[in-house]
């Protein structure tokens, strides 16, 4: 098991960003293979393949692909998710910096299956170094007939964008971002079965399919090889197949992105970035900030797979996992992640944009040493308002953290409520953007 390196192999290698290095490297075999096949068989491969969408939530990819029309009577668009906003995650920023061939081609093979007329990659604003390596791979697959029209002389006709976002956080939600892309405000939009599927209309209401940067990139290698040789990576999971980069930070001795077939113990993947740093294992965060952290003795149990990490009480989520050491308060970690919570909620549905505040209300009252009586359990009654009762993700996505680090460290919210201190003997330090 261990690390499996599919789409980071070369990333270290600098002429894999150029088209020459990455099609000496293999590069392009997908799509010659893809234009060989009819449309349907591409998305048969997507479908052996059991890839699922890397953005976080783990939809099927073949599913997407599979549900837009197939008798084309209107434009069709494919959008790539390169947002990354979630605190934690940053595999995307390399993928795209190191290995940007590998979106572009696997968002042509995409666009080809779904017949799609162009794509956009929406990428977070601050990501400018990432921004400049896929122009550059877009303007050299324009120049050798790789986009554009009749793409390698087989009539098919396929054009790449690129926005930037403007430093939003709910920008990266699908119907938020869709709307921020068509110039309005970057707001979510009414979810199926109350409004058609972005497949039915998305983009100015045409057919759209929307995959993070990491499923993209996903798509040549299962072409090259096979939806079934991809599909026997991972095959110990129940439903988990390929691999998975963990952007793992906190206090670890090598923070970085790390590449892992599914099915690798998460204490194998702390391993790998040299371990604890400062002080013994005390909680980890496996897919990003919004997710449940889970106790030490879990991440011992604990398999890298989606249906897996729940078996632990948490996420894959959008990996973004974080390692906590001993001396880390708990308490004032999630203050911190229901400030960043309070502050991008665009404040369209009460439950989000009231409660979000309320939780960092009483949790920054918590850390300031005025902790009431009943506000465990007011934290907790505040959170089952938000979860599954908001208009989009985020508003789950604020009370996840929060009631997960109830659930697994009571004891450190009662003493700091019932003390006014912390269990940790660390000075408070207040977060910027306070
Ligand atoms: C508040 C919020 C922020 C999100 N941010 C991102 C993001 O930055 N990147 C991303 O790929 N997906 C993000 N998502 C998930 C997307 O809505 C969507 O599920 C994803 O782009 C689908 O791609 P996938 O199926 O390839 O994962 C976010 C969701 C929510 C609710
Ligand atoms: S849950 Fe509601 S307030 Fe929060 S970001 Fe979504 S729509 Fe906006």
């Amino acid at each position: 098991m261990a690390e499996r390196l599919l789409l980071l192999e070369h990333a270290a290698d600098p002429n894999f960003a150029t088209l020459a290095g990455y099609q000496a490297k293999g590069g392009y075999a997908g799509l010659r293979k893809a234009l060989a096949m009819d449309r349907q068989g591409v998305i048969d491969q997507v479908k052996a393949s059991g890839l699922r969408g890397r953005g976080g939530a783990g939809f099927p990819a073949w599913i997407k692909w599979n549900g837009i029309e197939k008798t084309k009577t209107q434009p069709h668009y494919l959008i790539c998710n390169a947002d990354e906003g979630e605190p934690g995650t940053f595999k995307d920023k390399q993928l795209m910096e190191q290995t940007p061939f590998l979106l572009v081609e696997g968002m042509t093979i995409a666009g080809f299956a779904t017949q799609a007329d162009c794509g956009y990659i929406y990428i977070r604003g601050e990501f400018i170094d990432a921004a400049r390596a896929v122009r550059k791979a877009i303007d050299e697959a324009y120049a050798a007939g790789l986009l554009g029209k009749n793409i390698l002389g087989t009539g098919l006709d396929f054009d790449l964008y690129i926005h930037l976002g403007a430093g939003s956080y709910e920008c990266g939600e699908e119907s938020a971002l869709m709307s921020s892309l068509m110039g309005e405000r970057g707001m979510p939009r009414l979810k199926f079965p109350h409004a058609p599927l972005p497949t039915v209309a998305g983009l100015w209401d045409r057919p759209t399919i929307i995959n993070n940067v990491e499923t993209y990139c996903c798509a040549p290698s299962i072409l090259t090889n096979g939806g079934e040789w991809y599909a026997s990576i991972g095959a110990s999971t129940k439903n988990s197949r390929g691999t998975k980069i963990f952007s793992v930070s906190g206090h670890v001795n090598r923070p970085g992105n790390y590449e892992v077939e599914f099915g690798t113990p998460l204490a194998e993947l702390l391993q790998m970035a040299g371990g604890m740093k400062g002080g013994a294992l005390k909680a980890c965060v496996p897919g990003g900030s919004s997710v449940p952290m889970i106790r030490a003795e879990a991440v011992e149990r604990a398999i890298i797979g989606y249906e897996e990490m729940g078996e632990v009480g948490s996420m894959v989520g959008s990996g973004g996992c974080m390692f906590l050491n001993e001396h880390t308060c708990i308490v004032r970690f999630i203050w911190r992640t229901s400030l960043f919570y309070a502050r991008e909620s665009c404040g369209k549905c009460t439950p989000c944009r009231e409660g979000t505040k309320w939780l960092a209300q009483i949790l920054d009252r918590i850390v300031k040493g005025g902790g009431r009586s009943g506000d465990f359990e007011l934290l907790q009654q505040v959170c089952s308002q938000i979860d599954g009762r908001s208009f989009c993700g985020l508003g789950d996505a604020a009370a996840w953290p929060v009631a997960g680090a109830l659930k697994v460290f009571p004891e450190e919210f009662r003493h700091f409520i019932e003390h006014g201190k912390s269990v940790v003997d660390s000075p408070l330090r207040e977060p910027a953007m306070v």
